[in-house]
């Protein structure tokens, strides 16, 4: 399990003074092994979690990994530009971890601008990167489809761990 420190001491100072129970519907976007999935359940109880990937071995991991809160976490295998087809919002919360830009960017361009299509009025989109280079992408692309970045990035005071998970913290809204 990665540690998530870092990352989830940015999503509790993004939404401090929202009550918990107001974040009713989350977006895992790229859920991959499913790290983060739980942190967030746990984080917001009422919240339902919609955890999506294009490869099917890791939506079926997430299954595995969240089978406790199965009625609370729903693994979809499928491509996230295509999200208003297959899990439409709007997302109080949309969370982008680790993304790996540089696989492609275009289909994360297409998929950025999915999301935020997705984001309610006052919904938040948090994109937690490694390096530089794609964090300044993530911007780029997630400006480009019309959302506006919070100030204050990385909304944590918590180090970067050796290895850098969660370097660049960027959150955006509609
Ligand atoms: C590096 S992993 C990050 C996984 C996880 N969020 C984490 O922090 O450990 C990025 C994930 O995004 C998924 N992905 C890439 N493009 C996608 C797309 N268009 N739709 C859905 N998932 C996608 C990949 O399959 C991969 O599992």
């Amino acid at each position: 399990m990665a540690d998530l420190d870092r990352f989830l001491d940015a999503v509790r100072y993004l939404t401090v003074g929202r009550p918990r129970e107001a974040i009713e519907k989350v977006l895992i976007a790229g859920c991959g092994f499913c790290d983060e999935c739980g942190a967030l359940a746990e984080m917001f109880p009422s919240a339902v979690v919609t955890a999506i990937d294009i490869l099917e071995s890791n939506t079926r991991r997430t299954v595995a990994m969240t089978a406790e809160i199965s009625d609370r976490v729903t693994a979809i295998q499928g491509n996230l530009a295509w999200l208003r087809k297959i899990a439409p919002g709007p997302y109080d919360l949309i969370v982008v971890r680790h993304p790996n830009l540089d696989e492609g960017t275009k289909n994360w361009r297409d998929s950025l601008k999915a999301c935020i299509h997705e984001l309610s009025a006052e919904g938040l989109m948090i994109i937690s990167i490694y390096s530089l280079m794609e964090a300044t992408t993530a911007n780029q692309l997630v400006k480009a489809a019309g959302a506006s970045l919070r100030v204050g990035s990385p909304y944590t005071s918590k180090p970067v761990a050796l290895q850098g998970n969660d370097r660049y913290i960027l959150a955006y809204g509609s």
